[in-house]
């Protein structure tokens, strides 16, 4: 019983963990549910981010976290990110191609 919940969670893992690309930062993770893998969201509610100019998304995420733009999924998804973070995430949406 106790080696086959093993053999799901670890599989489930697995799983889980090709759903991302390889050189996606960390906080990314998180976004994907909404924007999408690489920043091309699929659902009409939720904006791309793919091929969007790093500048501004870097912007974006700090007026979120900082107030500035007010969104309540945004403001709960950009509060605890760093600088750091959110010039990664900026960069790495930036990098890739919009479809
Ligand atoms: C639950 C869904 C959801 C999640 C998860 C989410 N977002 Fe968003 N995001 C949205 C919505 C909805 C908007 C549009 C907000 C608005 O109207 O201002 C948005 C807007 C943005 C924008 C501004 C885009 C633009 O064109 O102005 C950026 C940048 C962004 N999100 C980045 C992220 C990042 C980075 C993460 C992960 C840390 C994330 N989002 C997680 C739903 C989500």
């Amino acid at each position: 019983m106790k080696k086959l919940f093993l053999i799901a969670f670890s599989s489930g893992l697995l799983f889980s963990q090709a759903a991302f690309a390889a050189d996606m930062p960390a906080k990314a993770k998180t976004c994907v549910g909404c924007h999408g893998v690489d920043g091309n969201s699929v659902v009409p509610n939720f904006p791309k981010l793919a091929g969007q100019h790093a500048q501004y998304l870097e912007k974006a995420l700090k007026d979120f976290r900082d107030g500035f733009r007010k969104d309540a999924t945004m403001q709960a998804f950009a509060k605890n990110l760093s600088d750091k973070e959110i010039k990664e995430l900026a960069d790495y949406y930036a990098s890739q191609k919009a479809k």
